[in-house]
């Protein structure tokens, strides 16, 4: 019998075809499932968050769906880190070094993003950190509308894969475009929101705690909270 496949489900079967060939091996055997044995518990290949993300890595491809590819970006900085995270970081846009490497928040920013994430008693590699455009917009100026409405399908499908238990949104674009909600950050902060079924909270963007540090005692709040929610233990060291 014909069955019509998925679209999603059949390019993440080619994909882990394409990684069986690469290893030699070429025949593939479907096994019945045995009513008298008790049911392994299943992965779905369509499950696994890794397969999924690079799939949609191949969907955004070259992308020149709004302005931006033809506004001096270098490359698209898709998201990097852990894809079973349980913490996900989502920045604005990338920047001029996170254009020129190909990841988010790589620059000055992101070496205090780095120190807000081990203060937290982890490291940048067991988070997913992201963007909600993944275009350097020119001269770092703020994403505009039609530029986070093209763009950010391709984030909800990165936290749909993910799947995190809990997401930061680092500054006020992050936060004002995937809440839809446009309230100033002293209303955002210091609370959990919903986003589909997952934990928001809002915290300031490491770029805006490098111009006023002093706003890194209320971060460090913020963090604790997320910190509480994740099962982790707060250090007796204050703020990142
Ligand atoms: N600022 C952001 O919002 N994202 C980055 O990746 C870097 C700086």
């Amino acid at each position: 019998m014909s069955r019509t496949l998925d679209p999603q489900l059949r390019r993440a079967l080619t994909e882990r075809i394409r990684y069986y060939n690469e290893l030699g091996i070429y025949d593939f055997y479907r096994r019945e499932p045995n009513a008298e044995l008790p049911r392994e518990p299943e992965t779905s290949v369509v499950e696994d968050p890794a397969l999924l993300l690079r799939t949609i890595r191949e969907d955004l491809g070259d992308c020149t769906r709004c302005p931006l590819h033809q506004q001096g970006r270098k490359q698209i900085v898709f998201g990097v880190g852990n894809p079973h995270a349980e913490l996900m970081f989502i920045g604005e846009a990338p920047g001029a070094d996170e254009d020129q490497q190909g990841e988010p928040f790589v620059g000055r920013a992101g070496q205090l993003l780095n120190n807000m994430i081990k203060a937290m008693g982890i490291q940048r590699e067991d988070v997913y950190i992201a963007n909600i455009i993944k275009c350097r917009p020119p001269g770092n100026r703020t994403p505009e509308r039609e530029e986070c409405e093209t763009c950010s399908p391709f984030l909800m499908r990165q936290i749909a894969a993910i799947k995190p238990k809990v997401i930061v949104a680092l500054g006020a674009v992050a936060a004002k475009t995937l809440l839809a909600i446009n309230a100033p950050m002293s209303e955002l902060r210091g609370r959990w929101f919903d986003f589909r079924g997952t934990k928001l909270a809002v915290t300031y963007h490491p770029a805006f705690l490098l111009r006023d540090p002093r706003q890194k005692k209320e971060t460090w709040k913020d963090l604790q909270m997320v910190m509480k929610e994740l099962g982790l233990a707060v250090p007796a060291k204050a703020e990142p």
